[in-house]
């Protein structure tokens, strides 16, 4: 395994010099429509990957990001699913391939589980920051899938109507093997087939998930499509059902940006339906709030626990829109809810020399180098930031953009950065750091 010096170089290539390296990688893991995560570790298109890579590739070629949103929604299902990965062509050197997923058979192939709909968010974004006049024509092609997967989330993945959406993979989360898993994790059995890991030939296994979490990662991928994708079965028999409460808040900002968009090109009637899924989810999502804790949790709803680790996901509660924007000039009393988060934001910016760890270093899964236990994400960074600085809460979203635009000129473009050290660590040469840092530097880092 190559790894690079933690230790940060005297000189950092000039901004310049770093759009040209980010465009250059966007550009080197270009497939023709899509851009790759990554070009050995993940060869195909992720969801969110692609949401995040439509801005990057928006910063310097705006048909370019147009074309990563349509291509995954090529892959989008009858249902409404939009998948977590699409398989567009073949690639040896990824497991669990569209066979394992029992999924080979559709055009293109796919994964049977969803990712972080952030999507919405960032085609509106796209729209707001367009050079092109055409661009509604775009807008209007893309709503009926975008209304389609949301709905897929609010009833397929929500049938009791309770607010909150539920997940049956880890890998649907993003934050693949965040400890908040763990306790839900344990209660999957372990695949007993045998089969060959991909990922820790290509990165060192210290920083990937261990052998118990993949057996049971890969049960689930079996469960699914023995179960023929059965959405009903699958939401009453599957060992592992949770309201992820960092997907649910996601959710909730994209139901109310794609409610705007809905009612931008005159679709009222659905803005009216997304506001009421997002009105349900927002009370739903508020009775997962900790006051003891000061810090939202998410819910185990298969045991009907609270998943209180204390990771990076309740700090998306800005992005999310569940805290009160403060009027100009209001000096009243402040919600109690948003002071504890800026405290529990503080209290991640000071636990480790480069925010944000996405575990809390005093949390018993924490692991600097390993995955989503420890590690910094420069995603996870900028949507906490937007959501900071859209609450009034400048300062703190520009320090976090700073910090996040100094790991990546120090470490360069990696999948993650240990929070205590900056060490970069993951895939190389990754598309989503190389889009963060394009959309950090296009708008004044
Ligand atoms: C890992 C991450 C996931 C991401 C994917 C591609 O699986 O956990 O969030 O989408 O890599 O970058």
């Amino acid at each position: 395994m190559n790894q690079t010096s933690p230790t940060p170089t005297a000189s950092a290539p000039d901004d310049a010099a770093l759009i040209e390296r980010c465009r250059q990688t966007l550009r080197a893991n270009d497939r023709g429509g899509y851009a790759v995560p990554s070009s050995r570790l993940y060869p195909f298109q992720w969801n969110w990957d692609a949401a995040i890579n439509a801005l990057g590739w928006q910063t310097f070629d705006e048909a370019r990001a147009w074309q990563e949103v349509e291509w995954l929604m090529k892959g989008q299902w009858a249902d409404g699913l939009v998948p977590s990965i699409v398989f567009h062509r073949p690639a040896e050197s990824y497991f669990p391939g569209p066979q394992e997923w029992g999924c080979d058979h559709l055009t293109p192939p796919t994964t049977s589980i969803s990712q972080p709909p952030v999507l919405a968010s960032m085609v509106r974004r796209l729209r707001e920051r367009s050079r092109d006049p055409q661009v509604d024509t775009r807008v209007r092609a893309l709503l009926p899938g975008l209304l389609n997967w949301h709905r897929w989330w609010h009833e397929e993945r929500d049938p009791e109507g309770t607010g909150l959406s539920v997940i049956y993979h880890p890998w649907e989360t993003g934050s693949d093997n965040s400890p908040a898993w763990d306790a839900p994790l344990a209660q999957v059995p372990a695949a007993t087939r045998p089969y060959q890991r991909r990922d820790t030939g290509v990165v060192d296994g210290s920083m990937r998930p261990h052998k118990a979490e993949y057996d049971r990662f890969v049960y689930l991928v079996d469960f699914f499509r023995e179960r023929a994708f059965d959405a009903r079965r699958i939401y009453d028999e599957c060992p592992l059902r949770v309201a992820d409460f960092a997907l649910n808040t996601i959710l909730l900002r994209a139901d109310r940006d794609l409610a705007h968009l809905c009612t931008e090109l005159g679709l009222h009637g659905a803005a009216r339906q997304l506001l009421d899924w997002a009105d349900r989810s927002a009370a739903a999502l508020a009775t997962l709030w900790v006051p003891a804790l000061g810090r939202y949790a998410s819910l185990d709803t298969r045991r009907g626990r609270l998943l209180t680790q204390r990771t990076h996901a309740s700090l998306l509660a800005w992005y999310g829109g569940l805290l009160p924007v403060p009027a100009p000039g209001d000096d009243g009393p402040a919600d109690p809810r948003s002071a504890a988060l800026l405290a529990e934001f503080e209290a991640f910016m000071q636990a480790t020399r480069h925010g944000l760890a996405s575990t809390h270093p005093n949390e018993s899964g924490y692991d600097p180098r390993r995955y989503w236990r420890g590690p910094v994400w420069p995603h996870i960074n900028w949507l906490v930031a937007e959501g900071l600085a859209e609450h009034g809460h400048a300062e703190q979203a520009a320090r976090l953009r700073a910090g996040t635009l100094g790991l990546i000129r120090q470490g360069g473009l990696h999948e993650y950065f240990s929070a205590d050290t900056g060490e970069p660590l993951g895939g190389p040469d990754f598309s989503w750091t190389a889009s963060i840092a394009l959309i950090l530097l296009d708008s004044g880092g």
